[in-house]
């Protein structure tokens, strides 16, 4: 589909496509021919260009070099501005401190002000259809595009459908190099993300389509927010200079990213599309909260964090598809796509679960420990990396864990398994991500792996309570 330039249906005559408008010869301000009219930038610049200037200024959204062994069509076209305006030197750090108590309707008025048709609103199909209703209301213009891994529900292809009535728009859909896909599939099948993580399969999908459409623009709107993952979003500001992908300028530090809801936690995003009556994914009702591809998404319970129902089978904190990896930091960068970690932890590192309720337990230890088919006891261990964040994370709630189970007949302890420990852990102790519980129940060889991501000192209490 030829990717149109979408507005906002309250801009009526400025609401036609891009393509549409080359069409339209009755339009008394049309041009003539063999010249056309880029869509009207919110700041006034003049869009009149001569067709055999515009040939070369016309970019296409993909922007990765042409491959020869791809079967698929080129992508489409879209406009970019005649002459790309130098970026005014913004301080974006201070921009996010300035809007950090702005609405999100007074940030996103701001961001489309700011970059007019070189910004699109990045559409995943669940509640970030909330930013569609605030672009609307700001009565601009605005872009909107969608990944397409072909891989979504049928709800959520509804609700683009829904989306794109309701106000007016074509959705600017990006699809996957159908090389990749082939290539990925044939080999792996259709499911390898539950056998070897998500990543792979995202980075077909997802990543390097958002590579693309980012490659036409200089700025992009996203419905993150703080509250999503703990993890590893708590910490974005409204708006950044985008530490992972390149805008049409090219580099990194070309490209701006907007968090308008950032700030604003679930529950508000649910009562504003209630209040403006704004069309939802059917699936919010079926017990869905965060709504990614079919295969990789689930419904969550009651008081189940809405995270958990994405890529339930991997860690928590390695649940980023690629398409916000700036959020991962530095530790978390040290597992590899499926969460596990890589060699470079250090001796150095300064150990964790210090504490005298903790032992320590060698390999000849957790060997013994794993054989016995006796115990005096039952065992619930942590086989953990010191340097990953996300064991640093949960140490409070297990030196607590481990306080509170003192004398209580059950005892705690730690194996420190990456390094040369990683292969046997792996293999034996069921080893998948950094941090991984075990309970090694009274009576029983075979330890039970913890299965959920809630690593607060009641969630590993009740399971201990439950087993033991
Ligand atoms: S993800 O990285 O885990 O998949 P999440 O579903 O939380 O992301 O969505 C966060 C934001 O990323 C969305 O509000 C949207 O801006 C963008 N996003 C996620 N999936 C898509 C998609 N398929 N197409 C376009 N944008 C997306
Ligand atoms: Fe593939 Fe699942 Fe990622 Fe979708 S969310 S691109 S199906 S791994």
């Amino acid at each position: 589909m030829a990717l149109a330039v979408t507005s906002s249906s309250s801009s009526t005559a400025a609401s036609t496509s891009f393509f549409s408008r080359i069409a339209s010869s009755s339009d008394p301000k049309a041009p003539q021919i063999g010249s056309f009219k880029v869509p009207e930038r919110p700041n006034g610049s003049s869009g009149v260009v001569n067709l055999t200037q515009r040939r070369s200024l016309v970019m296409r959204v993909n922007a990765e070099p042409q491959r020869r062994d791809s079967i698929v069509p080129l992508a489409a076209t879209i406009a970019t501005p005649e002459v790309s305006e130098k970026q005014d030197e913004e301080d974006y750090e201070q921009l996010a401190r300035d809007l950090e108590n702005a609405s999100p309707l007074e940030i996103m008025d701001k961001a489309l002000e700011k970059f007019g048709n070189d910004i699109a609103i990045a559409f995943s199909g669940a509640e970030d259809v909330a930013l569609i209703e605030y672009a609307h209301l700001t009565g601009r213009p605005f872009r909107v595009f969608s990944l397409d891994t072909g891989r979504l529900n049928p709800e959520t292809y509804r609700l683009f459908d829904d989306v794109e009535k309701r106000y007016g728009i074509h959705i600017e859909y990006m699809f996957p190099d159908a090389v990749e896909v082939q290539a990925l599939v044939r080999t792996k099948g259709l499911f390898s993300f539950y056998e070897d993580g998500h990543q792979e399969c995202c980075r077909v999908r997802k990543v390097r389509p958002l590579r693309r459409a980012l490659k036409g623009l200089k700025a992009w709107i996203t419905g993150q927010r703080k509250d999503q993952s703990p993890g590893t979003r708590s910490e974005i500001p409204v708006v950044q200079v985008d530490p992972v992908f390149e805008g049409m300028d090219g580099g990194i530090g070309s490209l701006v990213k907007w968090n308008p809801v950032a700030n604003v936690k679930g529950n508000d995003i649910w009562t504003f599309l209630r209040t403006m009556n704004v069309p939802v994914n059917a699936l919010h009702s079926q017990g869905y909260v965060s709504i990614g591809c079919e295969p990789c998404t689930r419904p969550v319970l009651p008081g189940q964090h809405e995270r958990e129902g994405r890529w339930w089978w991997e860690d928590a904190k390695a649940k980023e598809c690629g398409l916000h990896k700036g959020n991962i930091k530095q530790d978390a960068a040290q597992l590899n796509g499926n969460g596990v970690a890589h060699e470079n932890g250090t001796a150095t590192d300064a150990d964790i679960f210090d504490t005298q309720n903790v032992v320590s337990l060698s390999r000849s230890g957790i060997e013994n420990l794993a054989k016995s088919e006796e115990r005096k006891e039952p065992w619930v261990v942590v086989l953990y990396a010191p340097w990953c964040q996300f064991c640093q994370a949960m140490e409070q709630s297990y030196v607590e864990l481990a306080d509170k189970l003192a004398g209580s007949g059950v005892k705690v302890g730690k194996f420190r398994a990456d390094g040369e420990q990683k292969e046997y852990a792996k293999s034996e102790l069921q080893l998948g991500s950094f941090p991984t519980i075990l309970l090694f129940p009274k009576h029983s060889s075979r330890p039970i792996k913890y299965p959920s991501e809630k690593r607060d000192v009641d969630s590993l209490m009740a399971f201990v309570n439950a087993l033991r």
